[in-house]
Parts: C-alpha cells; sequence; structure tokens
C-alpha cells in the first residue's frame, strides 16, 4: 500500500494510474477505522481498479463543544487495516494542505439551507459546511470516478450526492448500508467513548428505531405520536434525544399523504456521547 502526504506525491500515483486508464475510487475517513470502514474499502475495490482512502480529522465540521481534540488517531492501526483490506493508497493531508491560508481564513463551501438546517444541522451549526467543503477538496486533489460514503451518516450522504450534483463534479456517489455490531449498535469511531454500562444502553437506539419502523407500516400509524412515544422510550434508557423523526428518504422533508419511501433519523446522547443512527422505511400502501 502506497502512502501520501502532500498533492504531489498523491498525484505521482494518480496520475499513473490514469495513464493506464484505470479508475480511482475515493473513500473519505476521519480515520480510527472499524469495520464499517473496512466495509467501504471493499465496496470501493469492486466498483474501480484503485481505492484510495483519506485520513483527515477536519476542524471545521467541528463545533467549539465538539470532541476535536480528543477525536480518537490511531494511524498504525489504520494503515495496518486498510493495507489488510487492499487499499491501494493512504491519503493523510496536511492541515496546510487542505486549509492553505488557515482555519480563520479559510476558503469555505456552504450548504443550501434546506438540507443543513434541520436534524443535525440543526444541533451542529456549520457542520455540513466543514464536511462539503473538506470533501470538495478531497475530490478535486483524488480526482476520483467513484467515491463511496455511510448510509450511517444519512443526511452527509444526501448532501455531498447534491454537492455532487450541483457542482458538477461527474463523480459516482455510492452509498452502503450501516454495519453494526452484533447487538445492533451502529459501528462508529465514538463508541470508543462509552464504558460498558453505556454501551449496553446504547443497543436501545437501533431497537427504538426499528421498533418505530414496525409500527409505523401500520395504516393507522400517527408518525408524530410515534416519535413521540419513541423519544420516551430511549429515555427510559438514559439516551436522550436531541431528535427522532420520520422523514421523506429522498429530501429529508416532513412526509406527506402517499409518500412511501421514508427514512427515521435519530441523535441522541448517551452520557456525554453523542450517537446517530436511522434506518429506511418503505410504506406499502
Ligand atoms: P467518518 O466518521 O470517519 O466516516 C467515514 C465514512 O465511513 C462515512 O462515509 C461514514 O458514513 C462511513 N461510516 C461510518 N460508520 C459506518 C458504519 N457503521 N457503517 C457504514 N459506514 C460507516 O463521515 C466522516 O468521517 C466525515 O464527515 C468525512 C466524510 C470523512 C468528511 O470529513
Amino acid at each position: 500500500m502506497f502512502e501520501a502526504t502532500s498533492q504531489q506525491e498523491l498525484r505521482k500515483f494518480t496520475q499513473v494510474w490514469k495513464c493506464k486508464g484505470q479508475s480511482i475510487a475515493l473513500v473519505p475517513t476521519m480515520g480510527n477505522l472499524h469495520a464499517g470502514h473496512l466495509a467501504l474499502v471493499s465496496m470501493a475495490k469492486e466498483q474501480a481498479d484503485r481505492v484510495v482512502t483519506s485520513i483527515f480529522v477536519n476542524p471545521t465540521q467541528f463545533g467549539a463543544s465538539d470532541d476535536l481534540a480528543s477525536y480518537p488517531r490511531t494511524p498504525e492501526a489504520d494503515h495496518q487495516s486498510l493495507r489488510q483490506a487492499g487499499c491501494d493508497l493512504v491519503f493523510s493531508p496536511t492541515a496546510d494542505l487542505i486549509y492553505p491560508d488557515g482555519l480563520e481564513n479559510a476558503f469555505m463551501l456552504s450548504t443550501p439551507a434546506g438540507l443543513t438546517s434541520i436534524l443535525e444541522g440543526e444541533f451542529r451549526p456549520g457542520h455540513f459546511d466543514g464536511v462539503v467543503t473538506v470533501v470538495s477538496r478531497l475530490f478535486n486533489l483524488v480526482t476520483p470516478d467513484v467515491a463511496v460514503f455511510g448510509e450511517k451518516d444519512y443526511q452527509q450522504l444526501l448532501i455531498i450526492r447534491r454537492m455532487a450534483n450541483d457542482l458538477g463534479y461527474g463523480i459516482r456517489i455510492l452509498a452502503l448500508p450501516t454495519v453494526r455490531e452484533a447487538d445492533g449498535l451502529a459501528m462508529s469511531s465514538r463508541n470508543n467513548y462509552l464504558d460498558v454500562q453505556q454501551k449496553a444502553a446504547a443497543q436501545h437506539l437501533y431497537a427504538v428505531i426499528k421498533d418505530v419502523a414496525e409500527h409505523a407500516s401500520r395504516p393507522d400509524a400517527d408518525f408524530h405520536e410515534l416519535e413521540k412515544a419513541a423519544i420516551e422510550s430511549l429515555e427510559k434508557h438514559e439516551l436522550i434525544a436531541d431528535y427522532l423523526s420520520i422523514r421523506r428518504a429522498n429530501d429529508l422533508a416532513e412526509p406527506v399523504q402517499g409518500d412511501k419511501t421514508l427514512r427515521i433519523l435519530a441523535a441522541v446522547w448517551c452520557g456525554k456521547t453523542r450517537l446517530i443512527d436511522n434506518l429506511n422505511l418503505h410504506l406499502q400502501q
């Protein structure tokens, strides 16, 4: 597996591949890789001749009270996992490469309000501007044919799809369903913050979302009542919800009569750790 931290090093590899007519898939990550990230790499391998995984803990997507300083950084273990997963190149850009004029003076992209003022955007103002800014920079540096993202961060996935489309990147955006622990908990680097007791409580997030999906499929279902009951049920397990909401899958708007392809999205606090999860909900009738 090759490694690159500068634009010159990166181009050395990508240009050779492009000259040979090989396609490139990009898997953007913030490191501390788990089986969910590695499943993205496997999907990327199926979709392109070469896989580049980027590792960059992006400061502009963290709010002032977020966990930027304590975010787990495990480069050696990450490189080893990526090598085993068959990644061709790990790209770990320096902060200077991504933000050449510093963070205060950074050239930022801004995301349209419709998708970013709701759900995660409401509770993490500025977060998605940071995400699209770094992802656009990675797209420009790596110039992949395909990029792979996880459904775990469903709103992020929709926003990146919009960005790739609206800014004309011509990069195919692929999505991988959420990889979960045996107890249903969505894999996340932030699960490392949980103690044993919290981990036991955290599994109820997915259990409650699944329960909502089951009840919401009934013809007489009242979505707002279901959301309220689910938030109360989470509270019983000491999971304090920022939101739990049934939305339209394609644009995250509130569903109206006749909408069939929906998504249940939730964010909860488990002690000082914030967890997110979501599940698709397809209504039959
Ligand atoms: P990070 O949280 O490291 O996640 C990197 C990618 O892995 C994202 O596409 C995320 O959705 C996916 N992922 C995380 N957990 C997953 C799981 N359990 N199953 C499937 N996929 C999973 O998301 C980010 O980093 C950043 O915002 C980034 C896009 C890299 C921009 O900085």
